[in-house]
């Protein structure tokens, strides 16, 4: 069965293509012609990943899943949730969203954080979703220079490694990203 990934980022497709069984085959957006601005506009990273599957799904008539990640901040109420990759404004940087996160919580020592992605899947119009969180908490100063976006202040619990220190191995088998694509997968192999 042919199932689009919502999505152009090379590193989560082959991520995404490792654990998925080979009885499906991923496109990704390019693959379909699909170079839309897709919509994001929900307050939920469930209700993104949805719109973004759904949208495809309806445009391109093609079973599709999408993902939706968010860095929750537990001091900040879910901060900056649906609006991580933008937390310090639009067009900014890893680090501006970093040194944000490190000044909001100047001071504070609840320093406890989850990553959460949520993974709608349409398949002929009956959504299903699968989530992946991991816990942890957020150092004063960056750690490591692997990964992306928050990993350098990321430190998973019972773990004494960042995210940015762990290898992309080390990282996919607890991720937040990682337990919920093997929930997908789970879920496709028994279809
Ligand atoms: P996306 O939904 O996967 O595009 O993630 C939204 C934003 O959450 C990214 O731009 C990053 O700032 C942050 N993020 C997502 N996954 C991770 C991760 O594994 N480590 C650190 N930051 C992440």
């Amino acid at each position: 069965m042919k199932l689009v990934f919502a999505t152009n980022n090379k590193h989560k497709l082959e991520e995404v293509k490792t654990i998925i069984s080979n009885d499906f085959e991923i496109l990704n957006l390019k693959d379909i012609n699909c170079f839309d601005d897709i919509p994001e506009t929900q307050d939920t990273i469930e209700g993104n990943a949805s719109q973004k599957a759904f949208y495809i799904y309806e445009n391109y008539k093609m079973n599709c899943f999408a993902d939706d990640t968010g860095l929750e901040i537990d001091v900040l109420n879910g901060e900056p949730g649906v609006y991580s990759a933008r937390y310090a404004g639009e067009g900014c940087s890893f680090d501006d969203n970093i040194e944000k996160v490190l000044k909001k919580l100047s001071g504070v020592s609840n320093r406890k954080a989850q990553f959460k992605t949520v993974i709608s899947l349409v398949i002929n119009g009956k959504e299903y979703q699968f989530k992946g969180i991991i816990e942890g908490t957020l150092l004063k100063e960056r750690r490591g220079t692997s990964g992306f976006g928050y990993d350098p202040v990321f430190l998973p619990k019972g773990y004494d490694k960042t995210f940015a220190e762990l290898s992309s191995e080390e990282k996919n088998k607890i991720s937040h990203r990682g337990t919920a694509s093997r929930k997908l997968a789970e879920f496709l192999k028994n279809r």
